[in-house]
């Protein structure tokens, strides 16, 4: 298998947490052949889209741990079609850039691409939980999305619990996660016209949600592939923090899913699995779903430390059942093609 691996910047990968890295390395050792492009290298020859990749050089024996498979890779620089990738994976930290989206729409019927443009298109704020409708609340938290100031206060003024949670729209990391009370108004007019207009040209939504008890005690990572719940950890905010992101200083702790959570995998999995979001991470707090993490979820490195397994396999197993798919179905329709070909003759 030839692979292509969309990512941010091989030198600013930690190889003791990089979950990109143990795919990559997985990869290596089933000796399918790497490449890694990076978003700001995609270039278009001729109408055709193409990398400057850098292809790791083949190893004499790919090494057990990540860092010195990290600290041994050498690479050569190449200019590639995206095209002749048997499959992309797409490892870009949030926020989605819909012009690499853009580089990859010329091969989507060429080539398995992971996840599917066309889901991360969809999935790319947090505004894709919605699509899951769930009027009673059984598994997302009273939200709203608005740029309504007024509407806004009132939500506040009329929720029943005393604290509620203004985050950005396409945040991530924790980035701008804060608690608002109800009865501190003073601050409240301030702080959405903060979030809402930053700058004095646009205007951001704002995600105002319900608190969810229990936060204090962490959230769960939980990873999904396929549709499948595949491993789980428990993040724990550090003293006086709300956000259990790791980081801004949450900590790893081994988890074992409740069956109502498994449920609620359960409920949402085939739903990921239909729009193309193959591996993603959703993040929960009890049975609630805080957000659906689909550019480049993190987690495995964590989950294989806590619970002795190596999650990777399983992904790139993933890979390689999808290469394999996609490689049937073209050859049933070049089958066909020639078939009505023979016909019209
Ligand atoms: N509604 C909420 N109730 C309690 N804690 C929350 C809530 N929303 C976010 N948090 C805390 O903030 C963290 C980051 O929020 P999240 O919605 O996952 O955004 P991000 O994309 O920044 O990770 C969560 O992991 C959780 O610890
Ligand atoms: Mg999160």
């Amino acid at each position: 298998m030839n692979v292509g691996f969309l990512i941010e910047d091989w030198a600013h990968i930690e190889p003791g947490k990089s979950s990109t890295l143990l795919l990559i390395q997985e990869c290596m050792l089933r000796g399918h052949r790497v490449s890694v492009v990076y978003p700001s290298n995609l270039t278009v020859r001729n109408n055709v889209a193409h990398g400057f990749c850098r292809v790791l050089q083949e190893m004499e024996k790919v090494p057990d741990s990540a860092a010195s498979f990290y600290k041994k890779v050498k690479f050569e620089e190449q200019m590639l079609p995206l095209q002749g990738f048997d499959c992309i994976v797409i490892r870009k930290d949030p926020p989605i850039d819909p012009i690499m989206l853009n580089f990859l729409d010329s091969v989507k019927n060429q080539t398995v691409v992971i996840n599917d443009i066309d889901g991360l298109r969809k999935a790319n704020n947090k505004l894709y939980t919605t699509t899951f409708h769930d009027p009673n609340n059984a598994f997302l938290p009273v939200t709203h999305v608005s740029k309504n100031k007024e509407y806004l206060k009132r939500m506040i003024a009329e929720s029943p619990t005393e604290r509620m949670i203004l985050k950005p729209l396409d945040g991530s990391g924790g980035r701008g996660v804060i608690v608002l009370e109800r009865d501190a108004k003073e601050n409240t007019n301030s702080l959405l016209d903060f979030y809402i207009n930053t700058r004095s040209d646009t205007s951001n939504y704002v995600i105002l949600q319900e608190y969810i008890e229990g936060a204090h005690e962490g959230d769960v990572r939980v990873l999904m592939l396929n549709g499948k719940p595949i491993g789980a950890y428990q993040r724990k905010p550090s003293d006086g923090d709300l956000r259990a992101n790791i980081h801004v200083g949450g900590t790893a702790h081994k988890y074992k899913l409740t069956e109502s959570q498994r449920h609620v995998c359960k409920k949402v999995g085939p739903r990921l699995a239909a729009d193309g979001l193959y591996f993603v991470g959703l993040d929960m707090i009890g049975d609630k779903i805080l957000e659906v993490n689909v550019m480049n979820p993190g987690g495995i490195t964590n989950i294989n430390r806590l619970n002795k397994v190596k999650l990777q396999r399983q992904v790139v197993d993933f890979y390689e059942e999808k290469v394999n798919e996609w490689a049937e179905h073209r050859a049933e329709l070049e089958y066909i093609f020639q078939r009505l070909n023979e016909l019209r003759h």
